[in-house]
């Protein structure tokens, strides 16, 4: 039985495509192994952005944080928490000018925490913490990216791959919903395409 964590973003509520394929996604494997899905809705309830009381609060010790820092750690280590708990993460992202939302960088800062779920070895090289996790991320454009002219503008993928693996979820498997903005025609393929990404990775998952 595993533990999933199902993360949203997508400001743009019933219509969003990321939200959609990764609620189906997770259901789709929480119905099959039986545990359950916490849902963390970064559109519906947004985090505030960082704030100084964060940044200082996570150095400072206990005992000697303002009110304000208390609050502001708190709120970090519960996030913190969510994502430690999971076996299995769904992150739903669909682009806001060529990177995620601002949703969803508001959690990835509140997450990336020195000493809690990154660290340096010895030699200097970076170590991600959150290891042993499985992670399916959602990316959503109305461009396509995958290939072609723009895919050195995928600053989305390229950047939510990077940071999630800079915190040891390096285990990600990306499902892409791209190409929707050039007519009726083209949505519709992009959307089968989609949804043949999804089908392939709920047949291979455990
Ligand atoms: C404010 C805004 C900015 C967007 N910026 C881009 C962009 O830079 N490149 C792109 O290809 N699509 C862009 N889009 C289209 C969205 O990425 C597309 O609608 C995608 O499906 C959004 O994800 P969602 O369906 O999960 O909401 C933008 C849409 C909105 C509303």
């Amino acid at each position: 039985m595993a533990s999933f964590l199902l993360v949203t973003s997508s400001p743009r509520g019933l219509q969003s495509l990321s939200t959609r394929y990764a609620r189906n996604i997770a259901e789709s494997l929480q119905a099959r192994s039986g545990g359950a899905i916490v849902e963390r809705d970064l559109a519906a309830a947004p985090l505030p952005h960082i704030t100084s009381a964060y940044i200082d609060g996570r150095i400072a010790q206990p005992e000697a944080r303002t009110f304000e820092q208390i609050e502001a750690v708190d709120l970090a280590e519960s996030l913190v928490q969510e994502v430690q708990s999971a076996d299995v993460i769904v992150i739903g992202s669909g682009m806001i000018n060529f990177g995620p939302p601002t949703q969803l960088k508001a959690w990835l800062d509140h997450i990336t925490w020195p000493g809690v779920t990154f660290g340096y070895s010895a030699a200097g090289k970076p170590q991600g913490l959150l290891t042993g996790k499985k992670v399916y991320l959602v990316t959503a454009a109305g461009g396509v990216f995958s290939q072609g002219d723009w895919a050195a503008s995928d600053f989305q993928t390229a950047y939510l791959r990077h940071l999630l693996g800079f915190i040891g979820l390096t285990d990600i498997e990306i499902v892409r919903v791209e190409g929707t903005v050039f007519g009726p025609e083209a949505a519709k393929a992009a959307i089968a395409a989609t949804e043949a990404q999804v089908r392939a990775i709920l047949e291979q998952a455990p």
